[in-house]
């Protein structure tokens, strides 16, 4: 049976994103279909229409879900109709070297920033997908690896942020900084992925989170994610953490944000000895500028942290356990519910550095 969807459709590079009329391919040999029912607005989407990255085209944008799995395909086993699923954009295949080196968030059969063996057609042609979900649809159809069942008393609307903002900034945390009780951690950039790492922040006991954003609105969500400090940010950052840290500066910096500038920030306003762990994915020409002298005598660790560094099979269904006990509160974030026809709007939202996340709920 053919089966036909609305999706949200970039053309052609340039062209605003609009929703039009999918074909859905038959689903094969060791695939799922998923009925989308949330996929949050994450910033890499709107880094797909900016200039930022340069994706192929035609686009479905989107990769942060959740959804209903709706037909499996032979041999699927990961997975069974009426289950509750989270979108995986970056599966491991579990045979490759950085799978079987224990870093399946490097698996190197990442298809990168698009797919297009998803089968979808516009007009009869190939449609390439974001992350290789394009999510912003209202249904999709993955290799099985891609889903990740949760228990269905998880809200779709956060678990769609498990499935990116949430892996992304509690591994971040968790994972790549390693954060110790006591320790103070800077976080910059307090969007989905921002405010999910200062929660996990003060989950891991942190001493002092100090929440930096452009935008003096976030003060109230840096709160509600458990911030001790908020900063507006400034040219006088790092003299304003340092004199919030006994004048030495935080152990660890979060970068939220995606630029060079604010990678610079965040290696000033760490302490010597200190980590900076960079979350944000920028563009390719923003150079960073770092003295061959401070590398050496600050000592610092700088350190990417990619999809949170995590095996998202486990650290998934360990997320929404942690949200659904209470131990890892994160209502805070979802702060607008919309519908397909209104992503272009929360884009312009997000491009303001307003609210935390919008999710469009299906
Ligand atoms: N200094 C401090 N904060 C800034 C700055 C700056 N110079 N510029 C922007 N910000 C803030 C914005 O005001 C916003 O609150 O950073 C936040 C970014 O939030 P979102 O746009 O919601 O981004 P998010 O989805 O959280 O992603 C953050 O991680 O995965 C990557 O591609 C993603 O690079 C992006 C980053
Ligand atoms: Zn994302």
């Amino acid at each position: 049976m053919t089966h036909y969807m609305t999706g949200l459709v970039v053309r052609s590079e340039g062209t605003p994103a609009e929703l039009v009329e999918l074909r859905l391919p038959e689903i094969g040999p060791g695939q799922v279909r998923v009925k989308i029912r949330a996929a949050g607005v994450c910033h890499s989407d709107l880094s797909m229409i900016n200039g930022t990255l340069r994706p192929p085209h035609p686009l479905v944008l989107g990769h942060e879900a959740a959804g209903e799995v709706v037909e499996v395909g032979e041999h699927v086993t990961r997975a069974s109709v009426g289950d509750h699923v989270v979108l995986n954009w970056q599966p491991a295949c579990r045979s490759c070297w950085f799978c079987e080196h224990d870093q399946p968030w490097l698996c190197s059969t990442s298809h990168g920033i698009a797919a297009l063996e998803n089968g979808l057609t516009l007009d009869g042609a190939p449609v390439h997908v974001t992350l290789g979900v394009g999510a912003f649809a209202e249904q999709v159809v993955v290799p099985e690896n891609a889903v990740i069942r949760v228990p269905p008393q998880l809200d779709f609307d956060l678990a769609a942020l498990l499935g990116c903002a949430v892996l992304t900034g509690t591994g971040a945390i968790r994972n790549t900084a390693q954060v110790a009780p006591g320790e103070s951690v800077l976080v910059i950039g307090l969007g989905g992925v921002g405010l999910s790492a200062v929660a996990a922040a003060r989950a891991a006991g942190a001493g002092q989170v100090i929440a930096v954003d452009v935008n003096e609105s976030k003060k109230g969500l840096a709160e509600a994610a458990g911030a001790t400090d908020f900063v507006v940010s400034s040219e006088n950052l790092s003299r304003e953490i340092r004199a919030r840290t006994g004048k030495r500066g935080a152990d660890h910096a979060i970068e939220c944000v995606g630029r060079a500038s604010t990678i610079r920030a965040a290696w000033r306003a760490t302490r010597t000895g200190g980590q900076v762990t960079v979350v944000g994915m920028g563009a390719a020409d923003d150079m960073v500028q770092l003295s061959a002298l401070e590398i050496f005598s600050s000592a610092r660790i700088l350190r990417a942290s990619v999809y949170g560094q995590a095996d998202t099979d486990i650290e998934v269904p360990a997320l929404a356990e942690d949200v659904l006990s209470g131990k890892l509160p994160l209502d805070f974030l979802v702060t607008d519910r919309i519908r397909l026809a209104d992503v272009p709007a929360a884009f312009d939202h997000m491009s303001r550095g307003e609210g935390a996340r919008s999710v469009v709920v299906l």
